[in-house]
């Protein structure tokens, strides 16, 4: 099966066989020798020296974590929305009582700086920012997260990054760009199943952290994560076999080479764009902003999206993911992350072009 979904991705082989080795004590030895080995790795990743905690949890977990280890009821933040993620993180800073200024722009669109700044001279409260890198429910990649950072830091706030579909896959330069937060899951570019959530948390975060007046948080205290990690341990239960793929996954990025894994999918992601093009589709994405780990192509009027992805399942053994709450039926989204090579991209496009032809589209 061609998995083209922006994730769970496809588990190499090598990655695979990690899992199933033989239980270890998560309070032994090796699993401290692992942990120290796969948080050293992970922090390469994030090209970062501050504190990257590993999570037993989805991706929403690490989003969780950020708000209720930065954010007490009453505080007022700012969320930035582009799509369905934004709007998950609109939904917990809610549900966690915080006093959201939502921010929302246009499925396909990145939001807009002066928009941005605007929010934050209107409401000089907000002292805490969160956005989306990657959003996966559109495609679009928001070029905006540098100045973003540089913008929220001139007004004294945090700035939490979203960038579970993106890092890993594409340059997140945590410490250059100095971003407080940033949060990734191993289901994405990382190769590794599902059940490993990563979490950085840089000075500024951390005393954010100590100062929250909420101290309501318990699963995902990150202060209890950081301080098992320094005897190497994780205060809770670890998905063990997953992190034995981690420790494999990271093993197999760095022989490739962290600057051949973005190029391989910036090449990838560019032939997926192409080759949907000429078919004579359009992308749901602006031009200029597309994403390299996942294309959001507009069904032609017609076209049955839930029947699309049957076809291209039971006929061409191609797994594409539907679009999200509203763009459910009208988009398909083509995943290129992770381990993806050129004949899985080549083979997508012609399960998509063969799955429109039998619903009645000519390419
Ligand atoms: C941008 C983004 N944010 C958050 C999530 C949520 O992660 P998970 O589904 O692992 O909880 C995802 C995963 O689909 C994502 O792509």
């Amino acid at each position: 099966m061609n998995l083209r979904i922006p994730g769970p991705t496809t588990v190499p082989a090598e990655i695979a066989q990690a899992g199933a080795a033989d239980m270890i004590n998560h309070r032994g030895p090796e699993f401290a020798a692992m942990i120290e080995r796969t948080t050293a790795g992970v922090k390469k990743v994030y090209m970062t020296e501050n504190d990257v905690m590993t999570l037993t949890s989805s991706g929403t977990g690490a989003m969780e974590a950020a708000v209720v280890n930065l954010m007490a009821p009453g505080d007022e933040v700012l969320v930035i929305s582009i799509g369905e993620f934004g709007d998950r993180l609109i939904n917990l800073v809610r549900i966690y009582g915080g006093k959201g200024t939502e921010l929302k722009f246009d499925q396909g669109l990145a939001a807009d700086m002066n928009q941005i700044e605007a929010a934050l001279k209107a409401n000089p409260g907000i002292k805490l920012v969160l956005v989306t890198h990657n959003e996966t429910s559109t495609g679009v990649m928001q070029p905006i997260i540098p100045d973003l950072a540089k913008l929220v830091h001139s007004v004294d706030g945090l700035l939490v990054v979203d960038a579970i579909s993106s890092l890993s896959s594409v340059p997140v330069k945590v410490d250059e760009w100095d971003l407080d937060v940033v949060l990734s899951g191993s289901q994405k570019g990382w190769m590794t199943a599902p059940g490993l959530a990563f979490v950085s948390m840089n000075e500024r975060a951390w005393a954010r952290a100590d100062a929250n007046k909420s101290q309501a948080r318990f699963y995902f205290d990150l202060r209890r994560h950081q301080a098992s990690a320094l005897t190497g341990q994780t205060p809770w239960t670890p998905a063990v076999s997953v992190w034995f793929q981690l420790d494999k996954a990271l093993d197999m990025m760095f022989a490739e080479g962290m600057d051949n894994v973005y190029e391989r999918h910036h090449r990838l992601a560019s032939m997926t764009r192409n080759g949907v093009k000429a078919m004579g589709l359009s992308l749901l994405a602006t031009e200029g902003i597309e994403s390299d780990t996942v294309t959001a192509i507009k069904l032609p009027e017609g076209v049955d999206g839930q029947k699309l992805l049957k076809v291209a399942q039971d006929q061409f053994n191609t797994v594409f993911a539907g679009g999200q709450g509203s763009l459910r039926g009208k988009i398909i989204r083509f995943g290129h992350l992770g381990w993806v090579h050129e004949e899985d991209i080549t083979a997508g496009l012609d399960a998509l072009r063969g799955s429109l032809a039998e619903v009645g589209y000519k390419a």
